[in-house]
């Protein structure tokens, strides 16, 4: 059974699929609209989530689709001790597909290794977040017309930030793609995403704790939220959680064609001011989100031969 637990388990051909199915949606959404009738979406999270969830939730409903599920570990069985498996076992009984979303690292492979039905990985502790990827994906290549050859910074919680683990390693399948780290030093990323991302494959990046000396050079900068729920010391996230606040004086030295992402939620890092800036992407970025979760869902439906 096919399912989407690392971005990596796509294909480019297939992610360049995914955005034309997306954009295609976006062009003729009723056509789309009956194509899951019948069918159930269960959302499975053990962890908070606003966007994600309510994506996954409206992309099926707008298929035409039902969903079930749950929000919080404390409304489902874990709270009784029950297992990843055996929760996806049962789940297979009820659904046709299944989005969760878990604090450990892994869960979601497990379910998919259990479930009898397709399983996408809504985020897994401080490891992946394929869907937001593609929500990314969409952005830039609406806002830039591509997704090769231009400099992106990534700026924030690079050590526990799973979008921007993820989002590196899809970028390491398109071209001339430069990457700019930005990060306090105890917020770096993980030495095995630059050595099995970047460096296998010549990805050329450079790191900073700077984000004013860098911002001149960049075409996207993607802002990231300090992740206090994976700290160890609360200290130590009161005295990190400020390191980056984006306003509109740090701009100004900014290209004028910049996009600025963010998967959200934002704490402090991107000041309210700068929200009707024109190059301020990331609410058009939560609407892409939901069309790419739609081509998703339909195209693992189809691979599973249920729609
Ligand atoms: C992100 C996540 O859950 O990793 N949120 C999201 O899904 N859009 C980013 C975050 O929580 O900081």
């Amino acid at each position: 059974m096919r399912s989407v637990i690392d971005i990596l388990d796509l294909s480019k051909t297939e992610i360049d699929e995914l955005i034309a199915v997306a954009e295609d949606i976006i062009k003729n959404p009723a056509k789309y609209s009956e194509k899951c009738r019948g069918k159930k979406l269960a959302t499975l999270f053990f962890e908070p989530s606003t966007r994600t969830r309510l994506s996954f939730e409206s992309a099926m409903y707008e298929l035409g689709g039902n969903v079930i599920g749950f929000s919080s570990a404390q409304t489902s069985s874990a709270s009784k001790g029950e297992s990843v498996a055996d929760t996806a076992k049962v789940i297979s009984c009820y659904a046709d597909i299944i989005a969760m979303r878990h604090p450990k690292e892994g869960a979601p492979y497990v379910a998919s290794k259990n479930a009898s039905i397709p399983v996408i990985n809504a985020g897994d502790g401080g490891h992946n977040h394929p869907t937001q990827t593609l929500a990314d994906l969409l952005t830039i290549k609406r806002e830039k017309g591509t997704l090769n050859g231009y400099t992106i910074g990534f700026c924030g919680d690079l050590k526990f930030g799973r979008t921007v683990h993820s989002l590196i390693s899809a970028l390491s399948r398109y071209e001339n793609i430069n990457v700019v780290l930005i990060s306090p030093d105890e917020l770096k990323l993980p030495d095995y995403i630059k050595k099995g991302v970047l460096d296998k494959n010549g990805m050329p990046y450079t790191e900073t704790t700077d984000l004013e000396s860098v911002i001149p050079t960049l075409d996207v900068l993607y802002m990231t939220r300090v992740q206090g729920e994976r700290f160890f010391s609360e200290e130590e996230y009161l005295r990190l959680r400020d390191s980056y606040i984006l306003t509109p004086e740090k701009l100004e030295n900014a290209k004028s064609d910049l996009a600025i992402l963010h998967p959200l939620p934002r704490v402090n890092e991107i000041s309210v001011k700068i929200d009707n800036d024109k190059r301020a992407c990331y609410f058009k970025q939560v609407l892409n989100g939901k069309y790419m979760r739609m081509a998703l869902i339909l195209k693992l439906l189809k691979e599973a031969g249920s729609i």
